[in-house]
């Protein structure tokens, strides 16, 4: 992609407004806000570029303007895509990544390279309506890996589609749809969705319950948990109860849950391909802080199992503090629990964006004793 000077122009200005208290995507919504004019070619142009810049920007001469900058970003964007081969796997782990990663993860060529690349958009159809949104939208790829899943490689913006508005699918990455499918809630069944926040998983969570039973659907911000409601609404979903919870001992409910979901705050290390800004502003305590978040939530929530019932904990990250550390931590601090296989494509747990050209994610499941 060569980049005309308007779009380089925008891109400058939108890169003198993000800062760590204001994220690429959210600096990105307000420009567009700002300058409604833009039509949607042009928006996913400048949007394209800014994340760009932040993928390659510690290759970046960083004297230059921000447009000359910018048009390095993307001409080096523009070789790689034509020749991965031609950037290292040692300049991409020394470059690509924060130098504090390499003690959380291993640096694998094949991770490195995928979060250079593009991010893939996913859909998720209303179970069993895949074909026939495929057929409606066009520009979609189903997956082995999830049915209702399909790959959108469309332009069209989905948000003003009928299909939409009426509620026949939700814009989910595919990892996250693998989550909802690795706790395969059952109709009838009770469910807590403990860090539900807008409501991504408690949508598929319902969907998979067709509709029956109850999920308690609980977040710190009710921010979060207004827009859940307006899209459970616009996908008619009723099976669920949503309360603010901070993760502290006072429990929104004394009900038993047959199933636990926490989907819990992270480092976000696995939407690094979606997200690049997020590689410059995460640091190693963010890390160290969350896992102890995590692990917090998980004992809260223990407790709140029927015998049998299942604990699902998730986060869309791959470092080890978090991951396997808090589940290791979490097992071993409770043998009435006992650690259950992940379902699906997980290797030991983990979802590879370099497998599924998808965000990265660690599942664990574990079931209490009955
Ligand atoms: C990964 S996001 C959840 C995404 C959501 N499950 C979905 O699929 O759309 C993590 C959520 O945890 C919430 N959160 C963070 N700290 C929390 C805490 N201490 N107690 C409860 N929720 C918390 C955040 O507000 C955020 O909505």
């Amino acid at each position: 992609m060569t980049a005309d000077q308007s779009t380089l122009n925008h891109t400058a200005r939108i890169l003198t407004e993000v800062s760590p208290q204001m994220p690429a995507d959210a600096a990105l919504r307000r420009y567009f806000v700002q300058h409604a004019y833009l039509g949607p070619r042009e928006r996913r142009a400048i949007s394209r570029s800014v994340f760009i810049y932040f993928r390659w920007w510690r290759w970046l001469d960083a004297k230059a303007s921000l447009q000359r900058q910018a048009e390095q970003a993307i001409g080096l964007d523009d070789r790689f895509q034509n020749h991965p081969a031609s950037v290292k796997p040692e300049a991409l782990a020394a470059r690509a990544v924060p130098a504090w990663v390499q003690d959380e993860m291993e640096l694998t060529p094949a991770w490195l390279q995928q979060l250079q690349r593009e991010p893939a958009l996913w859909l998720r159809a209303r179970p069993g309506q895949a074909g026939q949104l495929a057929a409606g939208l066009g520009h979609c790829a189903p997956t082995p890996h999830a049915a209702d899943a399909l790959h959108y490689t469309g332009t069209q913006d989905l948000f003003r589609t009928a299909q939409f508005h009426h509620g026949d699918f939700e814009i989910q990455d595919l990892a996250s749809q693998l989550v909802g499918l690795a706790a395969a809630p059952a109709a009838g069944q009770t469910w807590w969705d403990a860090c539900a926040g807008e409501g991504g998983k408690t949508l598929h969570l319902a969907d998979q319950m067709r509709n029956k039973g109850l999920i308690w659907a609980t977040d710190r911000s009710a921010r979060r948990l207004q827009t859940l409601k307006r899209r459970a609404s616009r996908a008619k979903i009723f099976n669920f109860r949503s309360t603010l919870w901070d993760g502290t001992d006072r429990l929104p409910t004394k009900t038993k849950f047959d199933g636990i979901l926490v989907d819990a705050p992270c480092s976000g290390v696995g939407t690094w391909q979606r997200n690049p800004h997020a590689r410059w502003t995460t640091s190693r305590d963010d890390v160290r802080e969350l896992a102890a978040t995590q692990l917090a939530l998980l004992n809260r929530v223990a407790g709140s199992l029927k015998p049998g019932g299942r604990l699902v904990y998730a986060v869309c990250t791959l470092t080890r503090s978090e991951t396997t550390g808090v589940a290791d931590a979490f097992s071993a601090a409770h043998p009435e629990l006992a650690s259950e296989p992940v379902s699906g494509p997980a290797e030991s747990g983990f979802l590879w964006p370099q497998t599924l050209n998808a965000n990265g994610m660690f599942i664990a499941v574990w079931r209490r004793s009955a």
